[in-house]
């Protein structure tokens, strides 16, 4: 994010001999080879498309101060870990602590850039307070995230992910902050037919079948209001089914590792050829970090890893690598609304900021299931307590905790 007032001069004129230098030299390139070595014309071509990196992230490594919601909950904590690794930015973590916030999901990060704010975002002079003077930008992350607890009630999800992000926005305002990223979800366009060649675009319409998915998209019409009434520079990235380390294991990935590493039935809903778009956590975090960085203000930006799939796919393919059997797969009753497919158009992002995944569905799974093997202590902490009475409200029967 350049952000400096006469930076984005600077930058711009950057930019601009940056890109004459590429023609120029693309030139010669063309010039010097000649048609004979086309291959080692198309692999410089892909090499310059893609970045040295498969699309790494090339953030401004100014100094920076951000501000954070929702920074202890799985996303959240995976995007300070990120950040704290890839930039020297400064972040303010503002986190309630609701069920699924963990400070143990920020253990070992870099706590002289990191300062941890307990604080509710439905609270305007909590946040007023915690907004450090000169904030770059807002990332919120915060929310109610999880459909199952929306369907039992739909209360506290109106408040934070509708109300809370009105008072963000106001925040913002009130204290010039220069950017705000509202992290958002595919499922605010509802569900996609299960056999179509259809995809969600960022034109795509609106069409939220569960109050959590309702409440996003609440959310996103405050974020849009408030980019075109009062000017403020906004950016909403909308993504599918994340997976990797820390994810609270009420849904569906996280409960089913756990499950099968207990030996415990995995609950599988209706027929289980719903379908999701699963991305790896830390691709989804860099997408976010080139929309906060480069993304142009009020846009959208899908965020997808083309990696489609079916439930009862997903369930089989950690069964296999755990080695444990598919009897453990245990089909139950339906979601009530349950939407039957998800899948992102990633190509906006892909070709205006130059965002790729790095993670295959078979290296991010594995890495996944590693982390969940290693961190067994985390996992019966997080399935202690409460977590119980949830999982008997919801299944009608006990989980082992270990
Ligand atoms: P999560 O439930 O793991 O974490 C949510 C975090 O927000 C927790 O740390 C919690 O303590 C905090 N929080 C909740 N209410 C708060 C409040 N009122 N004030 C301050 N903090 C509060 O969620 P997640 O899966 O990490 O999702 C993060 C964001 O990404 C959400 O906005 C979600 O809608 C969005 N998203 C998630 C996915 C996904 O697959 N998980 C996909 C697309 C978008
Ligand atoms: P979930 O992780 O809750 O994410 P979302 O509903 O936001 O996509 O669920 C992912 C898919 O897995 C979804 O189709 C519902 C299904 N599911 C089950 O089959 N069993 C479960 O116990 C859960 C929690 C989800």
């Amino acid at each position: 994010m350049r952000s400096h007032a006469n930076g984005k001069n600077v930058d711009g004129l950057i930019d601009y001999f940056d890109s004459h230098v590429k023609i120029i030299l693309k030139r010669a390139l063309v010039s010097s080879c000649g048609f004979e070595n086309h291959w080692f014309l198309i692999t410089m071509a892909c090499f310059w498309f893609l970045g040295p990196n498969g699309g790494a992230v090339q953030l401004n490594n100014k100094m920076q101060e951000l501000f954070v919601t929702g920074g202890a909950g799985f996303i959240g904590s995976a995007f300070v870990r990120t950040l704290l690794d890839e930039t020297d930015w400064h972040i303010t973590n503002f986190d309630a602590l609701t069920y699924a916030g963990n400070l143990d999901n920020l253990k070992d990060i870099d706590s002289s850039r990191h300062h941890f704010v307990h604080g509710n975002i439905t609270d305007a002079g909590a946040v007023l307070a915690a907004l450090p003077e000169g904030t770059e930008a807002i990332v919120n992350f915060a929310a109610e995230s999880h459909v199952d607890r929306s369907i039992t009630s739909a209360a506290e999800f109106l408040q934070t992910n509708i109300l809370g992000t009105q008072v963000l926005l106001d925040a913002a305002r009130a204290r010039g902050v220069k950017r705000f990223i509202q992290v958002s979800t595919d499922e605010v366009m509802g569900s996609l037919p299960e056999d179509e060649n259809a995809y969600f675009t960022e034109q795509s319409a609106f069409a939220p079948n569960s109050p959590y998915a309702a409440s996003k998209a609440a959310a996103e019409h405050l974020v849009r209001a408030a980019h075109h009434t009062f000017g403020l520079d906004t950016v909403i990235t909308r993504c599918g089914n994340n997976y990797g380390p820390r994810q609270f294991p009420e849904k569906f990935l996280p409960l089913a590792i756990s499950n099968a590493l207990n030996e415990d039935p995995i609950p599988v809903y209706g027929d289980g050829r719903n379908v999701r778009d699963w991305i790896y956590v830390d691709d989804h975090c860099r997408a976010i970090m080139l929309a906060m960085e480069k993304g142009k203000s009020g846009a959208v930006y899908n965020v997808g890893a083309r990696n489609e799939r079916r439930n009862i796919d997903v369930v089989g393919s950690l069964l296999d690598a755990l080695g444990k059997p598919r009897s453990l797969i245990n089909f139950v009753k339906d979601r009530p609304g349950h939407d039957r497919r998800y899948a992102m158009d990633p190509r906006l992002i892909e070709s205006e900021l130059g965002w790729r995944p790095r993670e295959t569905w078979e290296t991010g799974l594995k890495k996944t299931i590693e982390w969940y093997q290693q961190n067994t202590r985390w996992i019966e902490r997080t399935r202690s307590g409460a977590y119980q009475d949830y999982y008997r409200a919801q299944y009608g029967k006990e989980v082992s905790a270990t």
